[in-house]
């Protein structure tokens, strides 16, 4: 099979970019790669996180993807960069992977007002500063306080969102941003998507950019631009999931955070 869309992550979070995605353009076919044996990526090295996103997405070019996207910051904040430099012109010339950091700077850039902007994110996005560094290249006068929010993203995959240690874990890191009185909160981890709800009780006003249907709308406009990869991709609506470690649990949550029932087969990377 060829033509897919692929969307690949640690784990679950992804699943928010594809459920966003499976609503605005539904016409496509998506492939879904979780890294569920090896969740989370947050805390590893670069080298690692290279390493395990390129045998990924080799995966998912071998499985018939023209086009990936990686749904997971931490990825694109510390491999996207030397895959499309690097990776990609040595290994798989006409292929595309795209990230998910910039369609969230950009938007988080025409949301802000006060020009205040908190990012939460994995020790990994804030130690790497991507965010600040594409909101600030565009916009110098934007503040942006970067979070790391290293506990969030084990209670999402545990299917633990609303747990009362989530809560208080929420309070913590919210309380440094909204003590800098941002106004908008890029939620840098595609894991925290599911957390939405939960954040936006505890902020009030302020907004957040959630990325699902911010990737959706891009990919949109660069499927419009980029005619050529458009017409290598497939329209049957196909939706297939991988997963590195497959359990009930991986099918249970999986359907509850995709919002449609799954099937899932495991891969070995
Ligand atoms: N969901 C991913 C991200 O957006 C990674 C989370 C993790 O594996 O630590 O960064």
């Amino acid at each position: 099979m060829k033509g897919y869309i692929g969307v690949f992550d640690s784990g679950f979070g992804g699943l928010n970019i594809l459920r966003a995605l499976d609503r605005e353009l539904p016409e496509y076919d998506y492939l879904y790669l979780s890294d569920t044996a090896r969740n989370p990526y947050g805390d590893r090295s670069h080298e690692q996180v290279y390493d395990f996103t390129v045998e990924g997405i080799d995966k998912m070019f071998s499985f018939g993807c023209e086009l990936i996207i990686l749904a997971c910051n931490t990825a694109s904040a510390k491999a996207l960069r030397r895959i499309q430099m690097d990776y990609l012109p040595k290994n798989h010339p006409h292929k595309k992977v795209l990230g998910v950091l910039i369609p969230g700077a950009e938007e988080a850039i025409d949301v802000t007002r006060n020009k205040k902007v908190g990012v939460m994110g994995t020790i990994g996005t804030v130690t790497a500063h991507t965010f600040k560094k594409e909101i600030c290249k565009r916009d110098p006068q934007i503040e942006v306080y970067e979070q790391a929010c290293p506990l969030l993203v084990q209670y999402v995959e545990a299917g633990e969102c609303d747990s009362p240690a989530v809560g208080k874990a929420l309070e913590e890191y919210l309380k440094p941003l909204t003590d800098q009185n941002v106004d908008t909160i890029i939620l840098g981890c595609t894991h925290y998507g599911m957390l939405e709800k939960h954040i936006g009780d505890l902020v009030g006003n302020i907004a957040l950019i959630a990325q699902g249907p911010v990737v959706a709308r891009k990919l949109d406009e660069y499927l419009r631009i980029h005619c050529k990869t458009e017409r290598e991709l497939t329209k049957n609506s196909r939706r297939s999931i991988y997963t590195t470690d497959l359990s009930d649990q991986f099918i249970r949550l999986g359907s509850d955070f995709f919002g449609k029932k799954i099937a899932a087969e495991e891969v070995v990377l």
